[in-house]
């Protein structure tokens, strides 16, 4: 006659071998080897034979407890491959995938990483300003009268408040030396806006790098001297470049810059590219007077600044016809660029 022990083995190797779903395996599992599990208590149960008993009774339960772990591992591998080879049984693995497409960044921020680069190499720190702006920070606290045609609606985004769409990115000189004491040097990239006629060159919505560097002996020759190197590090070693003498308000002497370059697409066209001067002290009052210090007393300080347009700079580098081209989120257009 089979020892109890050995029928209750049967039956378990029996009950696992018809088991069809994993949480019922698990039901066995428990049923059988579980802390109270009918093969389990066995365990128990041998303290209670007699001498002669105890090893065959032992050697028996270990066999069992063997053969039953043994079995639920092999039918749990059966089911969890069954489960696996059903979940995929739907899915065509002949279809073509989804493509992940990679993007890329627009030329804009391309010409702007590359210029924003190599002032970082001449010790510029980056800052920043908003898009809207009070009359203040754009007119009035760079020394530009009330009359002054930019004013004018004609040529600038009023908000109904009064604010406006930043007409150029001065505004963010005026925010920094507020924040800050000197020395100063700073450039801020971003967009600035104008009432402009659009076209082929044209924008209402266009870029610059605004810079500005205040210490206690900053010259007209470290505004040269600035300028040109950035230049010939972006164009090119042979780039020639001229100061035209002009006027901004904020600036005192001020200069347009213009470039020359065979390695431009113009070729032997003189380029607009910069407006620049050197900080003129009624800025320095206006800031001291929002500040309420002195910290930026003109007879100690003086500075430079300049904003550089960034649109007609790219379209020459890159060979693009249209400033419309940067707004349009044409793929075929900025995938070109990639
Ligand atoms: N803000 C001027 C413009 O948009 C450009 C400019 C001229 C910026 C002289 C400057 C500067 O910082 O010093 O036309």
């Amino acid at each position: 006659m089979p020892h109890p022990l050995e029928e209750l083995r049967d039956s378990a190797l029996r009950e696992i071998a018809e088991t069809q779903d994993e949480s019922a395996l698990e039901a066995l599992r428990v049923r059988y080897l579980g802390r109270s599990g009918s093969i389990s208590v066995w365990g128990e149960q041998i303290k209670t034979l007699s001498k002669e008993e105890r090893p065959v009774v032992g050697k028996l339960l270990n066999e069992s407890r063997n053969a039953v772990t043994a079995a639920l591992a092999e039918t749990g591998e059966r089911l969890r491959a069954q489960r696996e080879a059903s979940a995929l049984a739907d899915i065509d693995l002949s279809l073509p995938g989804t493509a992940t497409e990679i993007g890329a960044l627009h030329p804009l921020t391309q010409m702007l990483d590359r210029a924003i680069a190599i002032f970082r190499r001449m010790g510029f720190a980056l800052a920043e300003g908003p898009d809207v702006e009070t009359e203040w920070y754009c007119f009035d606290a760079l020394n530009t009268a009330p009359d002054h045609p930019a004013r004018n609606e004609q040529d600038t985004f009023f908000l109904p408040d009064g604010r406006l769409l930043r007409t150029h990115t001065s505004t963010v000189q005026v925010r920094t030396m507020q924040s800050a004491p000197p020395p100063i040097r700073v450039i801020a990239p971003g967009a600035a806006y104008r009432r402009d006629e659009v076209d082929a060159t044209h924008s209402a919505q266009f870029h610059q790098i605004e810079g500005l560097y205040v210490d206690d002996s900053v010259t007209v020759g470290d505004l040269k001297g600035t300028i040109e190197f950035f230049l010939r590090e972006l164009l090119g070693a042979k780039t020639e470049i001229r100061f035209r003498p002009h006027f901004f308000p904020f600036t005192e002497p001020s200069f347009e810059v213009d470039v020359k370059s065979k390695a431009l697409k113009s070729g032997e066209k003189w380029l607009e590219l910069a407006g620049c001067g050197m900080v003129h002290p009624a800025v320095f009052e206006e800031v001291n007077r929002a500040r309420g210090d002195t910290a930026y007393d003109p007879e100690k300080y003086s500075g430079f600044a300049f904003g550089l347009g960034m649109d007609r700079l790219a379209m020459i580098l890159f060979d693009i016809p249209d400033i419309r081209l940067f707004s349009q989120n044409d793929l075929r257009f900025l995938r070109q660029f990639a």
